[in-house]
């Protein structure tokens, strides 16, 4: 065979097919897969590559790419499928599907399974984000939500209407750490499709599916991914029926995650379980040291016994998180001068990450609401929250103890 030209062989770069085994998961960066002949070409259009929880015949053998049928990253890639098989496989669910963000993720599920009509059962303290998806559903596509508090089963059961079709839930809500009754919530709803947010908790401390979840939603850019150096979520399905019908959707509404970006999600959750175990330990002990210090009025962590959710928790949840909120006596000036004073936390919206982070809502996020509208979202003019990290317990405290002594 003649040899191609400089310009042709700059193009067609000849790398090598490796036949032994790769010990990590490797990056498959490309977009676009190629076939050896047609019949296996159209295959793969025929419909997805091998999802988690579907028999032999369906294209499923376990080794996620029988038949060469992934055909395009946006529909499947193999390294974003090894993420969605592992997330799927720590919340017992039959499979999942990888989005950009968690935001992604939680648009991706509402916009397959909602129709003009349609009505939800939310919990009332969600993740700002999910929050404004609802009212955009609301608003534009005629859909009806009605919010409860969580914590009573009866309130979602005097909820429910024919049209229910979704009910929306988070393990640990954000910032007033509220665990709710999973279980009893989500019997309360036969028949409706429960979403749970189970990003605070991971499926080390909470596996929804346990206790009749659809399906579970994560931010992986937090815990999952562990370094805020990557944006994804993932949403996993109890039964085949529904990750069906999300991934038809979701695929189209090109959410899907970036091969990269689940190939960092996949190196973090490596550490998961080391990282839970400390952002735990590390919260339940500055939660302690919290409780006890002069300028703050209150503490609310699940692992507190004055948690009013206490006991759910210690029920549902096998660690209470990594995340906690207080009260400061000085209120909003002195929230401010908190998140300003701190040096080895930093002042950042996000969690999850290994670093500790803190957060004012009233100076910042929730800046334009006055103390009765922040109120009733559950959020004091003093409340700082603190996404605890994985450093020192006494190298936090000293830090947090001298923002505090600043902030009177
Ligand atoms: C509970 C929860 N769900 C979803 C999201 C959205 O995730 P992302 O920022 O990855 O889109 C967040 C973000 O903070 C969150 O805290």
């Amino acid at each position: 065979m003649t040899e191609h030209h400089r310009e042709t062989r700059a193009v067609h770069v000849p790398f090598p097919q490796p036949t032994g085994r790769a010990l990590n998961v490797p990056l498959f960066q490309g977009g676009v897969f190629a076939f050896d002949d047609a019949e296996e070409m159209a295959a793969a259009f025929d419909g997805p590559p091998a999802m988690a929880g579907q028999g032999e015949g369906d294209g499923n053998t376990g080794d996620g790419n029988a038949r060469g049928a992934f055909l395009y990253s946006r529909l499947a890639n193999p390294t974003v499928r090894a993420l969605e098989d592992a997330v799927a496989d720590l919340e017992g669910g039959v499979g999942a599907l990888a989005a950009g963000s968690g935001m992604g993720a939680i648009n991706t599920v509402l916009r397959a399974l909602l129709r003009t009509g349609d009505h939800v059962i939310a919990q009332r303290c969600l993740y700002g984000g999910t929050h404004t998806t609802l009212r955009e559903l609301t608003e534009r596509w005629g859909v009806e939500v009605t919010y409860v508090s969580g914590d009573d089963p009866g309130e979602v059961r005097a909820a429910l209407r024919p049209t229910t079709r979704i009910l929306y839930l988070e393990t640990i809500a954000n910032p007033t750490t509220q665990v709710i009754d999973l279980p009893a919530l989500i019997a309360a709803a036969p028949g409706v499709v429960s979403v749970v947010d189970n990003t605070f908790a991971t499926p080390l401390l909470c596996r929804p599916i346990e206790y009749g979840a659809d399906v579970v939603v994560h931010s992986a850019t937090k815990y999952l991914g562990g370094h805020a150096d990557v944006l994804a979520g993932v949403a996993v399905f109890a039964d085949t029926g529904l990750l069906r019908e999300v991934w038809d959707s979701g695929t189209e509404l090109g959410a899907t995650a970036d091969p990269f970006a689940a190939w960092l999600v996949l190196r973090g959750m490596a550490t998961l379980s080391l990282r839970m175990e400390r952002h735990c330990s590390n919260a339940q002990t500055l939660a302690d040291c919290l409780s006890a210090h002069p300028a703050v009025t209150a503490v609310h962590y699940p692992g507190l016994p004055s948690h009013p959710n206490h006991e759910i928790g210690r029920r549902i949840l096998s660690g209470s998180g990594g995340v906690l909120s207080f009260e400061l006596a000085g209120g909003r000036t002195a929230g401010r001068t908190f998140i300003e004073s701190v040096r080895l936390a930093s002042l950042a919206a996000s969690l999850g990450d290994v670093k500790t982070l803190v957060m004012h809502p009233a100076s910042t996020s929730h800046r334009k609401l006055d103390a009765a509208t922040l109120a009733a979202a559950g959020i004091g003019e003093g409340t700082v929250r603190i996404a605890v990290g994985i450093e020192h317990p006494e190298d936090i405290w000293s830090d947090l103890e001298q923002a505090l002594t600043k902030a009177g």
